[in-house]
């Protein structure tokens, strides 16, 4: 049989075409590590977030020496935490999950892309090299407030990244004969620990602490002052470590009324 040289250049071209087709399929679909998210992933109720661990905080947590994982709630109309703060020279794996409807977890500018289901909790590690500022958008349709649903990524330098955090508990009114408390705790969600002073000012009284705070603990302190030293009347305090302070006034009276609260030795 005698084939047309014409044919025959079709016929290939055609081979040439369908194996050209199978392959970019087959690339799409495993070559690129794109994947569904399918019902052989964990699973979770969505109505009961708050009793799971990861995401009834959603936050990032520092993992290994760059790695850290990011726990993110998807919702009408806003993600969970916003915005969302690495490192940058960081490898972060999302865990995303929704509590009522079909979201989209989509990181504008990046191959970060993946859909949200409710009982479903989607995965995705990435690399950040650079400092940036990332928006989030939803990708599927939700509500009625759809175009509004965005959240923030922000990538900061290495140096200024932490996760310090300062909370300061002080009495609102003391009897001048008893003492003014501040219940201070320094939580550090690194792994490393963190070297750092806590200084404090009560009135015109000033306290200095140079603490480590162990990694992924917290650290407590409990900085007083005679009410009598400082008189009665209003005083200010305020307690900073490194970046952060909190302050509060207290009250220091001559008799309290209901002896409600302090009843330290
Ligand atoms: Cu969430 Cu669209």
């Amino acid at each position: 049989m005698k084939i047309h040289t014409y044919e025959k250049l079709w016929l290939g071209a055609a081979m040439v075409l369908i194996v050209a087709l199978i392959a970019t399929i087959t690339y799409g679909a495993v070559g690129l590590g794109i994947s569904m998210v399918d019902d052989e992933e964990e699973t979770i109720d969505p109505d009961a977030l708050d009793e799971d661990d990861r995401f009834n905080d959603p936050r990032v947590e520092h993992v290994g020496e760059n790695e850290y994982e990011a726990y993110v709630v998807a919702r009408t109309f806003m993600y969970q935490p916003d915005p969302i703060e690495v490192p940058a020279n960081s490898e972060v794996t999302f865990y995303v999950t929704s509590t009522d409807v079909i979201h989209s977890f989509s990181v504008v500018g990046t191959n970060i892309n993946t859909m949200v289901i409710p009982g479903e909790v989607s995965s995705m590690t990435a690399e950040f090299d650079e400092p940036g500022e990332y928006g989030v958008v939803c990708n599927e349709y939700c509500g009625s407030g759809h175009h509004t649903m965005e959240g923030q990524l922000h990538v900061v330098p290495e140096d200024e990244f932490d996760m310090t955090e300062l909370e300061v508990e002080g009495d609102d009114e003391v009897a001048e004969d008893d003492e003014v408390t501040l219940n201070v705790s320094v939580e550090n969600g690194m792994l490393d620990d963190l070297e750092t002073t806590i200084e404090a000012e009560i009135g015109e009284e000033t306290f200095e602490e140079d603490v480590t705070v162990e990694g992924d603990s917290t650290y407590e302190t409990t900085i007083t002052v005679d009410a009598a030293d400082l008189g009665e009347g209003d005083h200010d305090w305020s307690v900073t470590v490194d970046d952060y302070e909190d302050s509060g006034t207290v009250t220091v009276v001559d008799d309290l009324e209901d002896d409600g609260g302090d009843d330290d030795e």
